[in-house]
């Protein structure tokens, strides 16, 4: 019999698309080939190099001869770094030994917590918009995503009064992801105290992606977290990484923090998984966690001034709305008055004025009528972007 390469194909695969974001890369690139200037307002990743003391410590550890495998949970000087940030940043004491597993990037974190804790059947309760790992990654488990509609009036935050009407006795976890992508909304501690009753009350696990928590621009210097609610440390798994904060999205690092007795379950699929990540590579993070945070606080102020672009561009085009974003780097702006879907404002804004910006409908239906800016370009492409796209909606 011939062989079908098309049938072979496994049937959770039915379940989850191509990622959207990436097909606007391939265009991007296609443009540029032709000589078009393309403003990059796609790539959800900063433009800085990782600050030069991550990099040496990496090399340190290479010509060291750090070239074999790592534990799993990762190396012990990485793991007690992070405990000690996480306790910085929530106020909650954790042990690095039992608590932390370092992960091939957050997405790892977010795939294995999927593929540890859910069921089939089980659902899952996410925001609509969300970073699309997460409806993919409960599907892939065999869970159900239940996505709940956010609005731009509210932010763009989870509510708990929306999360209460879709938790059912097969609800398992909910999902939050604060600060936001593609929103760039942070949701406020008051909320995450509401969320945190209704997940004790139904007894669900809470995974909490705090990846952007530190890109932060409120009066904290980090975004509030569930996992500082009372009783909510032993149920939250938190999902964070080096890609954002610390400009390190090549080096493919992440961890996750959870309860002694989650970890290990996290644990086991991790162990078939990546099993570790490259030990010179861990080395470098325990330098950007521990060492001078100061050429990523130097960042963050970049991202400040960007906003403050992003922001104020907006808001002076006549016709677009925007929840004002105070975390990550994205702004959502509202383009419904300027075309049949986003799909097309998109379409028109690469291609007819090469801005390259992604589809609010690519994180879920809510994001329809809405675009991603993520403005982790330079200040002179936001403000060469912000004149542009005033131009181009202003001839529609
Ligand atoms: C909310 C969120 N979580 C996780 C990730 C993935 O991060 P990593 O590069 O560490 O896999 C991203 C990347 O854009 C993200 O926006």
């Amino acid at each position: 019999m011939n062989f079908n390469p098309q049938e072979c194909a496994a049937s959770r695969l039915d379940l989850i698309p191509f990622s959207g974001i990436r097909k606007v890369f391939d265009a991007v690139s296609a443009l540029e080939a032709q000589g078009k200037d393309v403003v990059h307002w796609q790539i959800g990743r900063p433009d800085f190099d990782t600050p030069v003391h991550i990099k040496e410590a990496a090399k340190t550890s290479l010509d060291r001869g750090d070239v074999h495998y790592a534990p799993s949970t990762g190396i012990p000087i990485l793991r007690k770094g992070i405990a000690e940030r996480t306790e910085i940043d929530t106020g909650v004491s954790v042990d690095p030994d039992t608590q932390v597993i370092v992960m091939a990037g957050a997405n790892e974190g977010i795939l294995v917590s999927m593929l540890a804790l859910i069921n089939p059947g089980d659902e899952v309760i996410i925001a609509d918009p969300n970073w699309h790992h997460y409806k993919s990654c409960v599907s892939i488990a065999g869970g159900v995503p239940i996505e709940v509609e956010t609005k731009e009036e509210h932010g763009f935050n989870l509510r708990s009064d929306d999360i209460k009407n879709k938790i059912n006795s097969n609800t398992k976890m909910i999902c939050l992801t604060s600060p936001g992508n593609p929103t760039g909304c942070v949701i406020p501690e008051d909320e995450l105290q509401k969320i945190a009753s209704l997940a004790i009350e139904n007894d669900l696990i809470v995974i909490s992606d705090e990846i952007y928590s530190r890109i932060y621009f409120g009066e904290e210097s980090v975004a509030p977290s569930i996992f500082s609610q009372s009783g909510m440390s032993e149920r939250t798994v938190i999902i964070n990484g080096f890609s954002k904060f610390f400009s390190m999205d090549g080096w493919r690092l992440g961890w996750t923090i959870a309860s002694p007795e989650i970890s290990r379950h996290l644990l086991k699929i991790r162990q078939y998984t990546t099993v570790c990540v490259n030990t010179f590579i861990q080395h470098g993070a325990a330098a950007a966690i521990a060492e001078d945070q100061t050429p990523m606080e130097e960042m963050k102020e970049a991202f400040s001034l960007r906003r403050n672009i992003i922001v104020d561009g907006l808001k002076s085009i006549k016709g677009v709305s925007l929840a004002l974003p105070t975390g990550a780097f994205y702004a959502f702006p509202n383009v419904k008055a300027f075309g049949p879907s986003s799909a097309d404002v998109a379409d028109y804004l690469l291609n007819e004025h090469a801005i390259a910006t992604i589809d609010g409908g690519v994180f879920g239906k809510a994001g329809e009528g809405y675009l991603r800016i993520a403005y982790s370009c330079s200040s002179e492409e936001c403000e060469k972007g912000v004149e542009r796209l005033k131009t181009a909606l202003e001839k529609i």
